[in-house]
């Protein structure tokens, strides 16, 4: 099972992005493409990072009734990312649609799902979405749901690594975002870990942004996400 730290390259414009990926001449980090980047930037900069030799999980979380869901993935497995998603919250036919439009183009890619994102906490979810359930329990059933629509894994909490393994198979992947060092602040993140114990808790992938984006040396970051997470 393959085990990686993913950049989140929260930037809005290609300059940015590719002056960040110089600080890793020797590297070729994974990198996300979330919706900042590729809106300010759109296609090209999937084929600028991959022509650098990067592999790419495009994070654009799709949700949207299951037709539009499917051509939307069939136009984006064009771009051969490695990686990208939709919200489980869509449905399991909505997951159906895309694993659809996406397989078919692109049979070896990673298509998975968001659970609850990293940074809703049991309590807003409770509160602003009405899913009267324990947060573990939601995202344990979301994952599930992923499973039978023929995804390959889930976006959740390292938290959550646990459960969503013992109950859809340790090759069900999880990639896990809500990545902080101990000494990091949480920012907007609810649910999160240092990459050490995401380790402990099985996590497939973990995403980290601004632990890396924003450091003083945000290779030496890197290389510490790799040192605690890999090792
Ligand atoms: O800067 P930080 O490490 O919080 O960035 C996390 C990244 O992972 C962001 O790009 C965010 O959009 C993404 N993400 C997340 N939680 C999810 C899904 C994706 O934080 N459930």
């Amino acid at each position: 099972m393959p085990k990686d730290v993913i950049i989140a390259c929260d930037f809005n414009s290609q300059e940015a992005t590719l002056k960040f990926l110089d600080n890793f001449s020797n590297e070729k980090p994974f990198v996300k493409i979330g919706m900042e980047l590729y809106y300010a930037c759109g296609p090209a900069i999937v084929e600028k990072i991959k022509d650098r030799g990067h592999k790419v999980f495009l994070d654009l979380k799709l949700h949207d009734i299951p037709n539009t869901v499917k051509k939307a993935l069939s136009v984006l497995a064009d771009l051969e990312v490695d990686m990208t998603n939709v919200h489980a919250s869509g449905t399991i036919s909505m997951m159906e649609a895309a694993a659809e439009g996406y397989y078919a183009k692109n049979p070896n890619g990673i298509l998975i799902a968001v659970t609850q994102l990293t940074s809703t906490t049991e309590e807003r979810m409770q509160k602003d979405l009405l899913i009267d359930k324990p947060l573990p329990d939601v995202v344990a059933h979301y994952a599930l749901n992923t499973k039978k629509a023929g995804l390959k894994g889930v976006v959740c909490s390292p938290l959550e690594s646990p459960i969503v393994h013992e109950l859809c198979g340790s090759d069900f992947l999880t990639v896990t975002p809500g990545i902080r060092f101990a000494t990091d602040a949480k920012g907007d993140q609810a649910r999160v870990t240092t990459p050490a114990d995401a380790k402990k808790l099985g996590s497939d992938y973990i995403v980290v942004g601004r632990s890396i984006t924003g450091a003083a040396d945000p290779y030496e970051a890197y290389k510490q996400c790799l040192a605690d997470f890999l090792n």
